[in-house]
């Protein structure tokens, strides 16, 4: 099995917003639509393919001004049956390269990626706890009532 990352382009529109209407992950496909859309349009998406096809994609975009050198990882997502092949591992430490090199070519320098995640998330904790993320907070009622989101933090 072939397994690699890479930079989404407009072609990939269509599979990730199939990918992103899994309810696991949004409520709605107009709400993946607009996710998607959006992300490719102004922030950074990366896909991971297995074989040449999108089986993966971690989204991230720039927190705060460029000098402060924050990259905010919003969401990484592996479908069901290509799981525990590493490419989530892949796709987060490509995005955190990617990070760099968008702050390197912008002439500033990348400090941390931030993202967060619901605590009953384990593998996801325990795929950005490899990678070297550490728990910095634990935030209630962040995205909405219910259980606590935990903010991980990795220095670039
Ligand atoms: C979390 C997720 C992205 C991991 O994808 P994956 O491609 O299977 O992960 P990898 O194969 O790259 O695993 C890398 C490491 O993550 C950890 N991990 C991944 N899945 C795990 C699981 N089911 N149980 C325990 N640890 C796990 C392990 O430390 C693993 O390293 P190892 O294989 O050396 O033990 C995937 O399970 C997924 O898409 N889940 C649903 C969406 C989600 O929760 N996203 C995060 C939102 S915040």
């Amino acid at each position: 099995m072939r397994v690699e990352t890479s930079k989404a382009g407009p072609d990939d529109l269509e599979r990730l917003i199939d990918i992103f209407s899994d309810p696991d992950l949004k409520t709605s496909s107009e709400e993946a639509q607009w996710f998607v859309r959006c992300y490719l349009e102004y922030h950074h998406v990366i896909v991971g393919r297995v074989d040449g096809e999108i089986q993966g994609a971690c989204f991230w975009r720039v927190e705060g001004e460029r000098y402060c050198g924050l990259g905010w990882i919003e969401n990484i997502w592996v479908e069901e049956r290509y799981r525990r092949l590493g490419l989530a591992e892949k796709l987060l430490r490509r995005s955190a390269e990617d990070i760099r090199t968008f702050y390197e070519e912008n002439g500033f320098k990348a400090r941390k990626a931030i993202l967060t995640t619901q605590v009953d998330r384990a593998a996801a904790r325990r795929l950005y706890e490899k990678v070297g993320f550490r728990c910095a907070a634990e935030l209630e009622d962040l995205y909405g009532p219910g259980e606590p989101d935990l903010l991980y933090v990795l220095n670039l």
